[in-house]
C-alpha cells in the first residue's frame, strides 16, 4: 500500500544528511547513507494530521492533554506488551536532551557513567560535555557477533564512582537486540552495585525478522525500579525533526530527578505538534510500520546477498533491529583514514565513519539502509566498482 521505492527528492528541504555531507565528507556529491533517519515520506496520517494542524494559522503556545500519554500507554501494551501508568510518563523534547538531564540529575561532576561501546557517539558527548567521565565497558565480538562483558561490568560497577550505565536496547550502530537473559543479568549487576541504568529504547519498534524488543523495565520489578526508559516514535516514523519524545519511569523520586531539570530548564513546554505527531503515529500509523519493516528486512537481505556475493571479503550480518547496518572491512587491512578516503573520494558513498562511535569501530563502517532499494544498490555497486579499479 505504501511507496517506498520511488526515491523523494530533499534537495531544498535542509536535510542535515544532505547539507552537512560537504562539511563531513567534504564533498556534497557523496550518496548518504549516513545520519540515523529515512529517506522514506512519513506515514499519510502522520502528514495529513501536521497538515490540517498548520492549516490553522495560529501556532501560539500549546498544551498536551491525557491523550498523549494514553497513545503512548497504549502502544507500549500492544507492540512490547509492557503495561505501563500515564504517570509514569513524562515527555522529553528528544532522546539526547532527555539523557542529558538524568545525568544532570543523577550524578555529579567527575562522576563515572559507564557505556558500552562502540556506541551511538552523542553517549559519549552527553556525558563529557557535563564534566562526567566515561567509562567503557566495550561489548565482545565472537564469531561476528558481539556479546556484553558481564565479567568487567562487575569490576566496574564495584567502583562507587561510577554511578550510571547508558545502555543501547537495541544497540546502534551494531543492530543488536539483547535478550531477557542478557538484560536480567546486567540489571542484577547494576542494582547490586548501585548503578542507575538509562535505557535508550529509541529503535525498539524497529524489530527485524520476527525479533523481539524486551522494555528493560519490565523485566523485573528490581529493574523497573532501578531504571528510566527513553523511548520515540521519532526513528519508527520518520519523524525525528520534530523532536517530540519521552521517558517512562515507575520510580517516581526517578522521573522527579528527570523532571526538575527539565522544568529547571524550561523546556517542558513542546511545541505546537508535539501532540498531534505522536498520537496519530501511535494510534494510525501500525500498518505503515508494518510496510516498512517488511522493506527494511528485504533491504537488510539485499545488503548482505550483495556482499556475500560480490565482495565475500567484507563482513556483514543480518541486524536484528534498526536501519543501520554495521560493515567490517577489517580484511582490507586498510588504515581507517585510507578505508574513509577510498569510500567517499572513490566510491563517491558517505557512511559514519567506524571510529566514531569508538576505537572499538576500526576497519568499520555504518550504513543506513533506510532508502529505496535502487539507491542502496547504486552505493553498493559503487563500492564494489571503485575496489575492483584499484585491483
Ligand atoms: C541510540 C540513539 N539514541 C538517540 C538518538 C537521537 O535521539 P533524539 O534525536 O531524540 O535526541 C539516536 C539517533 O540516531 C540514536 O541512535
Amino acid at each position: 500500500m505504501y511507496d517506498f521505492d520511488t526515491p523523494v527528492n530533499r534537495e531544498g528541504t535542509k536535510a542535515y544528511k544532505l547539507e552537512l555531507r560537504e562539511k563531513y565528507f567534504g564533498s556534497n556529491e557523496v550518496l548518504p547513507l549516513w545520519v540515523a533517519d529515512m529517506d522514506f515520506s512519513a506515514p499519510p496520517a502522520v502528514c495529513e494530521a501536521i497538515q490540517a494542524r498548520a492549516a490553522h494559522n495560529i501556532y501560539g503556545y500549546t498544551i498536551r492533554t491525557k491523550e498523549f500519554n494514553e497513545a503512548i500507554k497504549n502502544w507500549l501494551m500492544r507492540r512490547h506488551n509492557w503495561s505501563v501508568e500515564n504517570s509514569w510518563i513524562e515527555y522529553s523534547p528528544g532522546v539526547v536532551p532527555a539523557l542529558t538531564f538524568s545525568i544532570m540529575s543523577f550524578t555529579m561532576p567527575g562522576d563515572g557513567v559507564i557505556i558500552q561501546t562502540p556506541v551511538y557517539p552523542p553517549f559519549y558527548s552527553v556525558v563529557k560535555d557535563n564534566d562526567r567521565k566515561v567509562v567503557k565497558n566495550p561489548l565482545v565480538q565472537e564469531n561476528g557477533s558481539y556479546r556484553m562483558n558481564f565479567e568487567e561490568l562487575e569490576i566496574l560497577t564495584a567502583k562507587p564512582e561510577n554511578k550510571v550505565l547508558i545502555l543501547c536496547n537495541p544497540h546502534n550502530p551494531l543492530g543488536r537486540v539483547w535478550t531477557k537473559d542478557e538484560l536480567e543479568t546486567l540489571g542484577d549487576i547494576c542494582h547490586r552495585n548501585n548503578v542507575l541504568v538509562l535505557s535508550d529504547e529509541i529503535h525498539s519498534d524497529l524489530m527485524l525478522f520476527g525479533n523481539k524488543h524486551t522494555p528493560f523495565a519490565s523485566v523485573n520489578e528490581q529493574m523497573a525500579n532501578n531504571s528510566i526508559t527513553f523511548m520515540a516514535p521519532s526513528k519508527t516514523f520518520n519523524i525525528a525533526g520534530f523532536n517530540t519524545s519521552y521517558v517512562v519511569a515507575s520510580n517516581s523520586r526517578l522521573l522527579n530527578g528527570y523532571r526538575q531539570v527539565l522544568n529547571k530548564l524550561h523546556l517542558n513546554m513542546g511545541h505546537v505538534f508535539s501532540e498531534v505527531i505522536l498520537e496519530t503515529a501511535y494510534n494510525e500509523g501500525e500498518d505503515w510500520l508494518g510496510e516498512l519493516i517488511s522493506y527494511l528486512e528485504a533491504n537488510a537481505r539485499f545488503v548482505v546477498d550483495f556482499i556475500n556475493e560480490n565482495m565475500p571479503e567484507v563482513k556483514v550480518k543480518l541486524p536484528h533491529a534498526t536501519f543501520l547496518t554495521w560493515l567490517d572491512f577489517r580484511s582490507w587491512g586498510w588504515s581507517q583514514k585510507d578505508l574513509v578516503a577510498f569510500l567517499v573520494n572513490k566510491a563517491g558513498v558517505g557512511l559514519n565513519d567506524g571510529v566514531s562511535f569508538g576505537v572499538e569501530g576500526e576497519g568499520f563502517m555504518r550504513m543506513n539502509i533506510a532508502s529505496p532499494r535502487s539507491v542502496i544498490k547504486k552505493a553498493l555497486e559503487q563500492i564494489f566498482n571503485a575496489r575492483k579499479e584499484l585491483n
